[in-house]
């Protein structure tokens, strides 16, 4: 089994590139189907996640092929099969896309429903919402969403709670429904407005994503683009906090400053400068942070996939920081960790009060979930001594070469996979 393992106590310093919006990049290349011409998308994160989904798109039929790392080119017109089989929901929850991206080009979908995960309970009930307000029938079946339409027609669409996979799939339906589609009371991440901008670029006819209103013209079909995805802001943001946490300096490049604003402001609010140019954000940490009051909400708000990151950060800063999680009600595992590194945490419902503390000491963790996981490999480097963090397959779902990266500004952390290569570095780092 795979671990990371950490010797803390510096400062991080230096400049690291940021790579493309994993959470835009999944909606992306499920839309990518949406044409039997042929797709190219660029600036893909190289990580398991979208591996899987590559997999997945290529398992219905589709041609996928692999320019480089970072570049696929995908023709759909091939596509026989409107069954996604569990498998490929086990590995990724984000192929409950495919039922947007089905539906609205084949009138057809069959996805087993996602189960829960790490974080909650994760229902898509505003998803089936919105494909039954655009005409379709929506059965489950022994655990399948099976989803189909003689035709999708417009309809005027509010959903009850902001969800952004609910907001993109049903923006991908609706692509290809007949007539005008309003969609009202929808998640305005960046994300959404990429995959908005990208079904644009095959000739769909969208307006207003990112806005709290969508107003979509369906088209009949769609057409071949060559389409590059926006930086990921949750990497930029948890690059952010590990400048932060471990009093360095640290310039995040090929970011969209805006994108980062909610997760800036706090970085400010707890002592840290912030230095913003038109596509890099510079972080400097010099004396110990100050503890702040943090909620989560969607876009424009504190996004919940950054609050691992300032958590963390919380728990070394003077004075005794709040963090109300209000998207989802299991996200706190990662501070029963952290208590387990000397952090003074109590946590009553979906808020956790953290009494920051003058130092953590290391120990062997758990990542219990993506977010948590890099967050407590911030924790490691912001804490003298060694700290190895289990089951990295988490944080490898979403960060791409993240243990390079952090070498890349002076973190001393190595993958390791034996008894051995830990003793060899513990050698190493003395
Ligand atoms: C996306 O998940 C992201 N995943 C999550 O990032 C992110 O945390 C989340 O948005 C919020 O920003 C991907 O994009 C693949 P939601 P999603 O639908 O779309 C409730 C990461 O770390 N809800 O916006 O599943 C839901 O329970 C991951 O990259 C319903 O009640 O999130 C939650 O409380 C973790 N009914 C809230 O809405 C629904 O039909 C927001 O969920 C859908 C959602």
């Amino acid at each position: 089994m795979e671990q990371y393992i950490i010797k803390g106590g510096h400062p991080l310093v230096g400049e690291v590139e940021i790579g493309g919006a994993k959470n835009a990049a999944l909606a992306i290349l499920v839309a990518a189907i949406m044409t039997d011409e042929t797709v190219l998308i660029d600036n893909l994160p190289d990580v398991s996640d979208i591996n899987v989904m590559l997999e997945a798109i290529s398992e219905i039929g589709a041609m996928v092929q692999r320019i480089d790392r970072h570049t696929v080119r995908i023709n759909a017109s091939t596509v026989k099969n409107v069954s996604i089989d569990y498998d490929s929901m086990k590995k990724i929850r984000g192929s409950y896309y495919f039922l947007g991206a089905l539906l609205g080009k084949y009138h057809r979908a069959e996805v087993p429903l996602p189960g829960g995960c790490n974080i909650g309970s994760r229902p898509i009930d505003q998803h089936l919402k919105g494909f039954r307000a655009l005409g379709a029938e929506v059965t489950i079946e022994s655990g399948m969403v099976i989803a189909e339409a003689e035709e999708l027609k417009c309809s005027h669409i509010f959903f009850d709670v902001v969800s952004v996979g609910a907001t993109i799939n049903v923006m991908m339906a609706a692509a290809m429904a007949e007539g005008k589609t309003i969609l009202e009371n929808v998640a305005k991440e960046p994300h959404v407005v990429d995959v908005a901008n990208f079904l644009n670029s095959m000739g769909a006819n969208i307006k207003g994503a990112g806005t709290d209103v969508i107003r979509i013209k369906g088209v009949p079909r769609l057409h071949k683009t060559e389409y590059s995805i926006i930086p990921d802001q949750i990497e930029a943001g948890t690059f952010m906090f590990a400048a932060a946490a471990t009093k360095g300096d640290v310039t995040v490049l090929n970011v969209i400053p805006k994108h980062l604003e909610a997760t800036t402001a706090k970085l400010i609010e707890m002592g840290c400068e912030v230095e913003e140019f038109d596509d890099a954000v510079r972080v400097v940490a010099k004396d110990r942070l100050k503890s702040t009051h943090v909620k989560t909400l969607p876009y424009p708000g504190y996004p919940t996939d950054m609050q691992p990151q300032i958590g963390v950060t919380m728990a070394l800063s003077e004075g005794t920081s709040v963090i109300t999680e209000s998207i989802f009600e299991n996200r706190f595992k990662y501070l029963d960790e952290l208590s387990r590194m000397g952090a003074n945490v109590k946590i009553e419902g979906n808020t956790a009060i953290i009494a920051g503390v003058e130092r953590l000491s290391g120990a062997r963790v758990g990542a219990p979930d993506l977010r948590a996981g890099a967050a407590l490999v911030i924790a490691g480097m912001a804490t003298e001594g060694i700290t190895i963090v289990d089951d990295i397959i988490y944080i490898q779902r979403g960060y791409e070469r993240f243990d390079e990266k952090l070498r890349g500004i002076g973190a001393m952390i190595e993958l390791v996979s034996s008894e051995k290569e830990i003793q060899k570095f513990k050698l190493k780092v003395g």
